[in-house]
């Protein structure tokens, strides 16, 4: 029997309400279901042709009337713009046929977004003249005349040993640079401040001036990025630089898709050739839980999991076999070092209260009550996807986590997410009722405040300190010692900041690398707060000169999500060339900032990342 065929279109639209029509061929006997992926709300009075018998996040089930070929719905106030907005993974399950249900591949044979063509889009970048240089931008940068030789094997003297720096720039260089007393490159001691350096090419000698090795570090990532861009001829360069933040991060979400140790590998490396020093790890949502935890076997051999007939339900890009994975503690181990011999700082994010539907799936006994008849529904269209601050059971479940999670990363902080507890939650819940009532609480979000704040204490009490997403300020009970990660927009940020916060700054409308480069429908990507071009991303500046509290800014990260990040090729895309944007707003202060000076600059950084295979995003000319 042929596969069967499905033809998808949008065939109405009236604003944001959007209607899909489904026609189906080639269809088996015996009855079916249709089974799909699309994030959006499907409006189930609607639906013509069919019911809908689920749905779960981005999980439809449509199940046909009469064997009916054809389906029609309507997603209702979403705006619905771009192919990668269109619906997937559709399969069909088909009724007991005698040796038990049987599930069947649909072919897509065509789909339809039923939008008129826009109109060309104008160039990205001005026309100006390339010229080699430095990203992040220096502070201090002259150019000599001469050149120096750097031979594939030339010495390097230091103070200490310098094996692991030096397998570092071999590693993104190619070249087989070697510790020797008669050396032809430098590293010296020097009295400057943590993270700068002072890196000196001249015909005779190459030296990087620094206090330790942070400064040295970066001194040899910018010999590198030189390198890298003239071959073995290095015209001389005398430069002084310092970072304008000391945290400079880049964040993917290892959840709503998967990505393995060798990849998240690859980006820590050409994080370091930008010279970012954090790098925040997404390791659980609703759509998968991705940390190996002793104490809890089930989110790794459940909530690690989605698929047909799994608790956790195929998701996003969708299909009905098994898809996930997850991060074994000695993978973490491994990769916490490789980080660290990178300088950068892996910061895990277990996100809670909400996003948390892949664990309540793996865990129900602990983390459900079967009495609270709350109805809510989150931003991704989880209606079970929150944690109840007034169960014992979420406090077994997440002491034992920030435990593990305490002893597998090193470094100071832990994200604990925050974000996007949907409203409506907790309202029902008898178990929340009582707590609030025995505390005083007046209204739910205190409920959010109650629980992160139990997170910051026994942070706290292990000598970590808490980060969340700007919603940990509901409720007001986290102390001022919680980092704030401003998310939704830029003012969010300076209001935290304003009241005494530490601030990282990643407004969604100028850092978020999940949103879609421009207007185009072909361009991946979401467009909530977008889209964010190369510009918008080089624009942003997160401690205005004429603001207060500047001090509290301690830096920029930025997200790639990855509902959309379905391959690597895909998570390049995203990523680059903007990181290299985000890499200047983090490091130069924006009196050596410039978008013509970057524009010039980046044929030799294109250039780069051809050599480090990343298939970045051509900007159009
Ligand atoms: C977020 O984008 N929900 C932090």
């Amino acid at each position: 029997m042929s596969a069967p065929l499905i033809h998808t279109q949008v065939d109405r639209r009236d604003g944001d309400d959007v209607w899909f029509h489904f026609t189906l061929s080639q269809l088996p006997d015996s009855p079916w279901k249709l089974h799909f992926c699309l994030p959006r709300q499907i409006d189930a009075s609607s639906v013509e042709g069919g019911t809908l018998e689920r749905q779960s996040g981005s999980y439809k089930v449509l199940v046909p009337q009469d064997g009916g070929s054809e389906l029609r719905f309507c997603c209702r106030s979403t705006p619905i713009k771009r192919n990668s907005d269109l619906p997937q993974g559709f399969f069909l399950s088909l009724g007991d046929t005698g040796s038990g249900p049987q599930l069947l591949p649909v072919t897509l044979a065509s789909q339809a977004l039923g939008l008129p063509p826009l109109p060309a889009t104008a160039p990205e970048l001005p026309e100006v003249e390339a010229a080699n240089g430095i990203v992040p931008q220096p502070a201090h940068l002259r150019l000599p005349e001469g050149n120096f030789r750097l031979a594939e094997r030339a010495h390097v003297s230091g103070p200490l040993p310098l094996g692991p720096l030096l397998a570092h720039f071999n590693e993104l260089t190619g070249l087989a640079l070697s510790q020797d007393h008669d050396a032809e490159i430098h590293l010296v001691e020097a009295p400057l401040a943590p993270e700068a350096y002072q890196l000196s090419i001249s015909p005779r000698e190459v030296v990087i001036q620094a206090a330790g090795e942070a400064g040295w570090r970066h001194g040899l990532v910018s010999l590198a990025q030189w390198a890298l861009q003239h071959g073995e001829s290095l015209p001389c360069l005398e430069l002084r630089d310092e970072p304008r933040f000391g945290f400079r991060g880049i964040f993917l979400d290892c959840s709503r898709h998967f990505h393995s140790i060798a990849t998240i590998k690859r980006l820590l490396k050409q994080m370091s050739l930008f010279k970012f020093n954090r790098f925040h790890w997404h390791l659980t949502d609703d759509e998968g839980w991705r940390l190996e935890i002793k104490a809890f076997p089930q989110l790794t051999e459940v909530a690690a999991w989605r698929g047909h007939g799994l608790a956790v339900a195929p998701q996003l890009s969708g299909g009905p076999d098994p898809y996930g994975g997850y991060y074994t503690q000695s993978e973490v181990r491994e990769l916490v070092a490789y980080a660290t011999g990178l300088g950068i700082t892996i910061i895990p994010e277990i996100d809670i209260p909400g996003h948390c539907h892949a664990a309540i799936k793996a865990l129900p006994a602990l983390l459900r009550e079967e009495a609270d008849s709350s109805r809510y529904l989150s931003v991704q269209f989880f209606d079970d996807n929150v944690l109840n601050p007034a169960l014992p059971g979420t406090y077994e479940f997440l002491d034992k986590v920030m435990e593990e999670v305490c002893a597998l990363f090193p470094g100071e902080q832990i994200h604990m997410g925050g974000d996007e507890v949907p409203h409506g939650v907790w309202t029902d819940s008898p178990a929340c009722r009582q707590l609030m009532q025995q505390e005083g609480y007046q209204d739910c979000r205190e409920l959010q405040g109650h629980v992160l704040r139990h997170c910051q204490q026994y942070l706290a009490a292990r000598g970590k300190k808490m980060l969340g997403w700007e919603e940990i300020l509901h409720g007001d009970k986290v102390s001022r010692d919680a980092t704030v990660f401003a998310w939704t927009s830029f003012q969010a940020g300076l209001d935290a900041a304003s009241q005494g916060y530490p601030v990282v700054m990643a407004p969604a409308q100028q850092l978020y690398l999940d949103q879609a480069y421009n207007h185009d429908y072909q361009e991946p990507g979401l467009y909530w707060a977008g889209p964010v071009s190369l510009e918008q991303v080089y624009a942003c500046d997160p401690a205005p000169i004429d603001f207060h509290a500047n001090d509290n800014i301690l830096g920029v990260l930025s997200p790639l999500w990855s509902e959309q990040i379905i391959s690597r090729d895909r998570l390049d895309y995203m990523l680059f060339p903007r990181l290299l944007a985000t890499a200047e707003v983090a490091w130069s202060a924006p009196a050596h900032k410039s978008w013509e000076h970057f524009v010039a600059r980046l044929p030799g950084q294109l250039q780069i990342l051809s050599q480090l295979q990343v298939r970045y995003r051509v900007p159009q000319r």
